[in-house]
C-alpha cells in the first residue's frame, strides 16, 4: 500500500514512520509513506499556500491551486483509490473506515491547516473526509499519523501474529477483554484461576462475556449498535 500525505508541515511526520510497527511495515515494503510539501507546489514567490478569506472573517485558507497542482501530479503517475481531507468536520474515524482503506492499494491524504481549505478543494478534488475526534488539533499531520498508523497495522504480514489485528478492540463492535501477564500474584493482585485451566473454550467463554460486559458498561453506545 503507498500512502502520498500533502502537508505544509512535513516534518511533523517524520517521527511517526521511524519507530516500532509502522518503521517495520516501511522496511519490509508492506507500506510506501511519501510525504509532499504543499509550498513545493506554490505559485508565487514566497510559497504561499493560504490567503484571506473572501467575504471577510478571521483566519487564513488553504488555497486551491497548490493542493490542484499537487493532486494532480500525482493522480498523473498512477490511480488513488481515495483522496482523503483531514478536517474535523469531516466522517467520524472508526475501525470499520480503517478495514476499508488498508485495503487500498494507494491513498492521499490532505493535511488540513489554520481555517481549512477552499471549499473548492472538498467539492472537486477529495473524494472523502475524515476526523479522527470532536476536537480541533493545529494541524492534519497528527490525525494523518493516527489514521495511518490504524491502516497500516491491519496490513497482512505487519503484526507478527496476524491474529492479533482480528482481536483487537472494535473488531467486531467488542471491546477487549482483561489481559494479564506475569506474575500470576503481584501484591495479592491474583490473576483469575480460569485462565491457568488449559480449558480453551472455557477461557474463551469468559473473555467473549467479559468483552461484552466492559463494551456494555464502557461503550453502550457500541453495544446499541452490535445487536441491531
Ligand atoms: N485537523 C484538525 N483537527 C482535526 C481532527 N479532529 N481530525 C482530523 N483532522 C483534523
Amino acid at each position: 500500500m503507498r500512502i502520498d500525505i500533502i502537508s505544509v508541515v512535513p516534518e511533523l511526520l517524520n517521527s511517526p514512520f521511524n519507530a516500532s510497527i509502522l518503521k517495520r511495515a516501511i522496511d519490509a515494503k508492506l507500506a510506501e509513506i511519501h510525504v509532499h510539501n504543499l509550498r513545493d507546489f506554490a505559485s508565487d514567490q514566497y510559497n504561499s499556500i493560504d490567503d484571506y478569506q473572501f467575504g471577510g472573517g478571521a483566519g487564513m485558507v488553504m488555497m486551491v491551486e497548490p493542493i490542484d497542482k499537487c493532486i494532480t501530479k500525482l493522480k498523473s503517475e498512477r490511480d488513488y483509490d481515495e483522496i482523503i481531507y483531514l478536517s474535523p468536520d469531516g466522517d467520524s474515524f472508526n475501525q470499520s473506515i480503517a478495514n476499508q482503506l488498508s485495503l487500498h492499494q494507494n491513498i492521499i491524504i490532505l493535511c488540513g491547516h489554520y481555517k481549512g481549505v477552499d471549499q473548492r478543494v472538498r467539492d472537486h478534488l477529495v473524494t472523502r473526509e475524515i476526523s479522527i475526534g470532536d476536537y480541533v488539533l493545529s494541524g492534519g499531520e497528527l490525525a494523518a499519523a493516527v489514521v495511518c498508523d490504524a491502516i497500516i497495522r491491519l496490513i497482512p504480514g505487519v503484526l507478527g501474529n496476524e491474529t492479533s489485528a482480528l482481536t483487537d478492540s472494535f473488531q467486531d463492535d467488542l471491546l477487549a477483554p482483561p489481559i494479564y501477564t506475569r506474575p500470576r500474584s503481584y501484591n495479592n493482585w491474583d490473576v483469575p484461576e480460569l485462565l491457568f485451566s488449559g480449558n480453551f473454550p472455557e477461557i474463551e467463554a469468559w473473555r467473549e462475556a467479559q468483552a461484552i460486559a466492559r463494551t456494555k458498561a464502557k461503550r453502550p453506545d457500541l453495544w446499541a449498535d452490535d445487536s441491531d
